[in-house]
């Protein structure tokens, strides 16, 4: 990390011992938890900033990811010039070919949270194929409109739990959900706690347009992927391993791209995770 940095995180550090003292001595642990998390993210954004000052080796660019060829989807959107409006960031392209191609051909069921003009919905349709099933959400009735025979409309609020409720009584359960709805924090973290209930193991969730730093939904993801480095419950036995929480057992991975979010679930539950040693030769120091 630069000088920079470092003077940065000393005096955040400093202000942030001025600022605890503010707080009554129940609430302490709760609001040094949050400067914690705030600092840490900032200090991660100017050491990350240094680091990305400095320019990639040729061999890493031919290998990366910007030079994939457009794929499926890509090239859908950019012959779309005409009919129902499609509304996405260019770089989301790459990330829906990576997590959901292997849904393509499937009976798969797809909802979208945010409907807008309709050409996502069928743009979904014409990708994953003819025994896919479509369906949109929407608060505005003008959506209706894009209702067919491969595609299924529900209109309401997605930040109302008992609109998701009447929801999953009519359409059960789906193999992908996309938030791509009103972008608030508080209605991507209600869409995406009730998206998990929807979704069937091995499911894929995805939450579009996570805008600016330090973004309250961003930080509840964190908090959410923290779950995944739980080590809590130790197994009995010679071998390193910890029985899994509730967040290890049910999610595969999460994934971050800039505005972008993906969570994959696991297609059965995950126990335990265990790191058993293979060889025979070992060194003496651990
Ligand atoms: C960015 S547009 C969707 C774009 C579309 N998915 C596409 O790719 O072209 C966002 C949509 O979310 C809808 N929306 C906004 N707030 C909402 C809410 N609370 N619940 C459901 N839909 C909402 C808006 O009416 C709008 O149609």
């Amino acid at each position: 990390m630069d000088t920079q940095a470092l003077s940065s995180a000393n005096i955040a550090r400093r202000a942030a011992q001025r600022v605890l003292g503010v707080f009554p001595e129940r609430h302490r642990r709760g609001a040094l938890s949050f400067i914690r998390m705030t600092l840490n993210s900032r200090l991660a954004l100017l050491g990350m900033k240094a680091y990305t000052r400095t320019p990639l080796r040729p061999a890493s660019a031919e290998h990366s990811e910007d030079r994939r060829l457009p794929g499926r989807l890509e090239q859908y959107f950019d012959a779309h010039t005409e009919g129902y409006g499609i509304w996405k960031w260019r770089h989301y392209f790459d990330a829906y070919e990576r997590h959901f191609s292997r849904f393509v051909g499937k009976r798969v069921r797809i909802l979208e949270i945010g409907i807008y003009s309709g050409g996502s919905l069928a743009m979904w349709r014409d990708y994953f194929g003819s025994d896919s099933e479509i369906y949109g959400v929407d608060i505005e009735e003008a959506c209706r409109a894009y209702a067919d025979e491969c595609v299924g409309i529900f209109i309401g609020d997605q930040a109302d739990r008992k609109f998701w409720r009447d929801l999953q009584q009519q359409l059960g359960t789906v193999d992908i959900v996309i938030d791509d709805g009103g972008h608030e924090p508080h209605q991507q973290m209600i869409t995406l706690e009730e998206s998990l209930r929807l979704l069937r193991p091995g499911g894929v969730y995805v939450c579009e347009d996570i805008h600016g730093t330090l973004n309250p939904f961003m930080s509840y993801i964190n908090g959410f992927a923290d779950g995944l480095n739980g080590a809590d419950k130790r197994l009995d036995g010679e071998e390193l391993g910890y029985k899994a929480n509730a967040i290890q057992s049910a999610v595969h991975s999460i994934h971050h791209y800039p505005y972008l979010v993906v969570i994959e679930m696991r297609a059965g539950p995950m126990r335990e995770l265990r790191a058993p040693r293979h060889g025979t030769q070992w060194q003496p120091f651990l």
